[in-house]
């Protein structure tokens, strides 16, 4: 009996079946109750005493070993069947929800670009900054308010860390860095002890950019300016430059370009002025570039700085700052078409 059973055992190690109806009539064949295994105990009775443990473990293990090929056999069809069913061909592809710029990156790149085709490159400084790149270095007085808490966000005190409010910060590092000529623009987020409203942010973006080399004048900066306009709000596009006072600058000014909205006639975004203000700019003070090691009386330079965001409402008419970081998806998705 023990070899008959042998031979069974060999036998359903290889079972095979080609459909789910085959792997059933294998079931049947050895483990119903009429089937082959359960008959195998019914000889088991008639087996001697002194046999019966031996035998009675082998019949054990054919058992088991036919259970588990019929199983598996079983399974392979269930899992085919389930495969099959899901690939319905004719059924309509799964929508996959493409994802948009946000506007802020949008606008910046189409700073950078503009810049780009005039020679500008870009580069990028720290958002944590010390007092000497976002004030000493850039000629602010001591009692400058900039400096105070209400204004500015401090991470430590004596030495001075603080998080910088504008990237003028990233002018001072690239000067100390690198002699004349530079021609770069560095776009970055700054800070600012601001409370939250629709027209201010305590954070948001920056571009500045600054232009050093043997004499730069300030009708180079009135062109450079000129040209951004143009590229960036259209070519009707008018500037002005008002005077104003920052401590790098001397003289220092602010620009406005004619109302995107209404060319100049007058209307609500330009509080019927005609202009709206754009940015700050002006020729780098000579005490800045001593600062950094670049000799005033080889080198002059100018240096503008704008907010990303001002521009981007500008341009899209947003008159909200806060839509910019609530991620609210029907704000966000209206930018889809942009690059
Ligand atoms: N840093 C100034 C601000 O945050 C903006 C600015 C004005 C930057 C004039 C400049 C500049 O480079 O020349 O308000």
């Amino acid at each position: 009996m023990l070899d008959k059973i042998k031979d069974l055992l060999e036998e359903v190690k290889g079972l095979t079946a080609e459909t789910a109806e085959e792997a059933e009539q294998l079931r049947i064949k050895y483990l119903s109750k009429k089937g082959i295994i359960p008959s195998l105990f019914n000889e088991f009775k008639s087996v001697p005493n002194d046999q019966k443990k031996a035998v009675g473990q082998a019949i054990n293990e054919l058992k088991n070993t036919a259970q588990e090929s019929i199983n598996n056999l079983k399974e392979q069809f269930e899992q085919s069947n389930l495969t099959s069913g899901a690939s319905d061909l004719t059924l309509p592809g799964s929508q996959m929800p493409i994802g948009s710029r946000h506007p802020l990156s949008i606008v910046r790149k189409q700073i950078v670009d503009i810049f780009d085709r005039i020679g500008f490159t870009v580069a990028e400084g720290p958002e944590i900054e010390d007092d000497w790149h976002v004030f000493e270095a850039l000629n602010f007085p001591p009692e400058h308010p900039a400096r105070d808490m209400q204004d500015t966000f401090f991470i430590n005190q004596d030495p001075d860390i603080l998080l910088r409010t504008h990237t003028s910060s990233v002018q001072i590092r690239t000067m100390e860095n690198q002699q004349p000529p530079i021609r770069a623009i560095f776009p970055g987020r700054v800070f600012r002890n601001e409370a939250i409203s629709a027209r201010a942010h305590c954070i948001f973006h920056q571009v500045e950019g600054l232009y050093i080399d043997e004499d730069v004048s300030f009708a180079d900066l009135r062109q450079t300016l000129l040209y951004f306009a143009k590229e960036m709000f259209g070519k009707e596009t008018r500037i002005r430059l008002r005077p104003s006072y920052f401590p790098f600058t001397e003289p220092s000014a602010e620009m406005d370009i004619s109302c995107t909205l209404c060319g100049g006639e007058g209307c609500n975004i330009c509080k019927y002025t005609g202009w709206v203000e754009i940015l700050g700019c002006g020729m780098v003070d000579p005490a800045v570039l001593s600062n950094c090691n670049i000799d005033p009386e080889k080198y002059t330079g100018f240096a503008f700085g704008m907010g990303i965001e001002r521009i981007a409402m500008l341009k899209y008419q947003i008159n909200d700052i806060r839509l910019f970081f609530e991620n609210d998806v029907r704000f966000l998705e209206q930018f889809k078409a942009e690059s």
